[in-house]
C-alpha cells in the first residue's frame, strides 16, 4: 500500500503547499522573540483580564486572568430559519483579582450576562465581550458567568482561505473549530492553551439529530413532541477548537473496541455504503495506536461523517473525529492519532502545530511501515527526492512564517521527517517509549516546542549532540537539508 499524502487532495487539502515564497530571515526573528503565551492553566485588586494570549499567529485569541473548568452549552438550532439561540455557563477560576474578564464571541447577540447570579455589565468591541461583574472576582474565586445569546452562526474564512465556525449542510449544520471557529458558536476562551470539561446539550426540530463530543447521555423530546434535545458530556478536559456538533440526519451506529472502548459514529446516509467498510476498521485502528501511543485518553471514540459545503478537510474534534466524505485508512490513522497528539497533549500556542500534525503523519508513516506498505524510513526517502523548490522546505515545521501556512506540508510531512530523524538518533526502543511517554506525561495538558525538544533530551542523556543536531537541521532550519543522513 503506497500513498503519499499529496495524491489525496480531497481528504487533507490543507496539507497542501500554498506558495513557494520564502521569507526574509528577519521575519522568522521577529516571530521568534514575541512572547508566547502563558502554560496551559491560567495580584493586586481589581485588574481587567487581558484581551488575548499574545499567540504568535492569533494574538486576540482567548483572555487572560482566568482559567476555565468546565462549560455548560445549552444550544438551540433550526435549520430552516439558520437561527441559534444559547445559554452558556461557564465555570472558570480568577487568576488574579478580577474588576472585569473578556469572552471570544464571533457574530451573534448577546442577550445577557450573569456573574455568581448577579447581571453583568456587558460590552461588545468585535469578537472581545467584556464582561465587568457586579462584584469585583478575588484571586482564586471559582466563579459562573452565563452568557444568553442568539442569532445567525457565522462561517469563518481561515487565513489560508478555508472555511470553519459554523457550516451549513445539506440538511443542518456543522461547528468546526480550528484555529479559532468555536468563537462562532459560543462566547468562551477559545485558546487552546485553556482546556475545560463540556456539556453540550443540542435542541433540533424533530428529523434531525444531533452529534457532538464524548458520551450522548440521553435524549429527550419536548412537551410540545416538535423538538428533540441531545445531551453530550466531555468528561476529559478538551481545547474548545475540538469540540463539534453536527446536526442533520446520520446513520449511527455504537459498538466497542476490543480493549472495551464505546463507539458512536454517525454518518451522513450519502456517505453510508461508501463509510462502511473502513469505519468497521475504526476498533482495529484505535487498538493498534492505543497499542503504540499508550492507553486511550478519553471514555469513547467514534466518528462523524458530513458534508459541509465544500469543507474538504477533515478534523480531529475529541473523541468523534469529522470526515467530509468516507476517509481511507490512511486518513482514519491520522485523524484518530491526533486523539494522543493534539487532543490529549495540546499545543501550548498556534506555534506549536507542528507537534500535531508531524506526529498525526508519523502514525501514517508507522501505520504502513506495519501493514505490509513502505518503511517510515522509505516514506522519508521519497520526500528527500523532492528539489529544493518543493513546498515541503519552504520554511522550518517549528516556525510557519505565518497563519496562512499553518497548514501547509512542512508542518505534517516535514514534522513528521523531524521524528523519523529523531528516532535515528535515539534508535527504536526509545522511539517506541517516546511515541507512549511523551503523550501519558502530558495527558490532558498543553506543551510547546522548547518542551519536547527539553523532554526528548532529558529522556535519552548521551544523545544530546545527536538530538541538537536533528532540531538544528529538520526542526529549525531553513531550506533542504543537504543530506538525509
Ligand atoms: N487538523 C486537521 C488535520 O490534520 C486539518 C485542519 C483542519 C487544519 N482545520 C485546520 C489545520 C485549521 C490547520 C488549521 O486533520
Ligand atoms: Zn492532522
Amino acid at each position: 500500500m503506497r500513498r503519499r499524502p499529496r495524491s489525496r487532495p480531497r481528504s487533507r487539502p490543507r496539507s497542501r503547499p500554498r506558495s513557494r515564497l520564502r521569507l526574509p530571515v528577519a521575519l522568522f526573528t521577529v516571530l521568534a522573540t514575541v512572547a508566547t503565551v502563558a502554560a496551559c492553566d491560567g495580584g493586586v485588586h481589581g485588574t481587567p483580564g487581558a484581551s488575548g494570549l499574545r499567540d504568535p499567529y492569533f494574538p486576540k485569541l482567548g483572555n487572560g486572568g482566568y482559567d476555565v473548568g468546565h462549560y455548560a452549552l445549552d444550544l438551540d438550532y433550526d435549520p430552516d430559519t439558520h437561527h441559534l439561540s444559547g445559554t452558556a455557563e461557564i465555570t472558570a477560576t480568577a487568576g488574579k483579582a478580577l474588576s472585569a474578564f473578556n469572552l471570544d464571541l464571533r457574530g451573534l447577540t448577546v442577550r445577557e450576562v450573569t456573574v455568581d447570579g448577579e447581571k453583568a455589565v456587558a460590552s461588545r468591541a468585535g469578537r472581545e465581550v467584556t464582561v465587568r461583574p457586579h462584584d469585583e472576582l478575588p484571586e482564586g474565586h471559582t466563579f459562573r458567568a452565563t452568557v444568553r445569546y442568539d442569532g445567525e452562526p457565522v462561517t469563518i474564512t481561515d487565513p489560508d482561505g478555508t472555511g470553519e465556525g459554523w457550516l451549513r449542510t445539506a440538511d443542518g449544520a456543522l461547528g468546526l473549530g480550528e484555529p479559532t471557529g468555536s468563537m462562532a458558536w459560543f462566547p468562551g476562551n477559545h485558546h487552546p492553551s485553556d482546556k475545560a470539561t463540556y456539556d453540550i446539550r443540542v435542541t433540533v426540530p424533530v428529523g434531525v439529530q444531533a452529534v457532538s463530543n464524548g458520551e450522548l447521555r440521553r435524549t429527550k423530546r419536548s412537551s410540545d413532541g416538535r423538538r428533540t434535545a441531545y445531551d453530550w458530556r466531555m468528561r476529559q478536559p478538551m481545547a474548545s477548537y475540538l469540540a463539534t456538533v453536527a446536526i442533520g440526519k446520520f446513520e449511527t451506529e455504537r459498538g466497542r473496541t476490543p480493549a472495551g472502548i464505546p463507539v458512536y459514529t454517525a454518518v451522513d446516509p450519502d456517505e453510508a455504503k461508501a463509510s462502511a467498510k473502513v469505519l468497521a476498521r475504526l476498533p482495529e485502528v484505535l487498538d493498534w495506536e492505543a497499542e503504540r501511543f499508550g492507553a486511550y485518553p478519553f471514555s469513547s471514540t467514534g466518528a462523524i461523517v458530513d458534508r459541509a459545503g465544500d469543507v474538504g478537510y477533515a478534523l480531529e474534534t475529541q473523541t468523534r473525529p469529522v470526515f467530509p466524505v468516507a476517509p481511507d485508512v490512511g486518513l482514519l490513522v491520522h485523524e484518530l492519532a491526533h486523539q494522543w497528539y493534539g487532543d490529549s497533549v495540546t499545543p501550548k500556542s498556534w506555534r506549536d502545530m507542528w507537534l500535531n500534525e508531524g506526529f498525526a503523519t508519523y502514525a501514517e508513516w508507522l501505520w504502513d511501515e506495519e501493514h505490509g506498505g513502505d518503511t517510515a524510513r522509505q516514506t522519508f526517502e521519497a520526500i528527500m527526492k523532492r528539489p529544493a523548490s518543493d513546498g515541503v522546505w519552504a520554511f522550518p515545521p517549528a516556525e510557519p512564517p505565518n497563519a496562512a501556512h499553518l497548514s501547509d506540508s512542512p508542518v505534517y510531512e516535514r514534522g513528521a521527517m523531524v521524528l523519523q530523524k529523531v528516532r535515528e538518533a535515539i534508535g527504536d526502543t526509545k522511539f517506541s517509549a517516546l511515541l507512549k511517554s511523551w503523550p501519558t506525561d502530558h495527558k490532558y495538558r498543553c506543551a510547546d516546542t522548547d518542551d519536547f525538544t527539553a523532554y526528548v533530551e532529558r529522556k535519552n542523556p548521551g544523545k544530546g549532540e545527536a538530538l541538537a543536531g536533528v532540531w538544528e537541521t529538520w526542526l529549525y532550519g531553513n531550506g533542504k537539508p543537504e543530506s538525509a543522513s
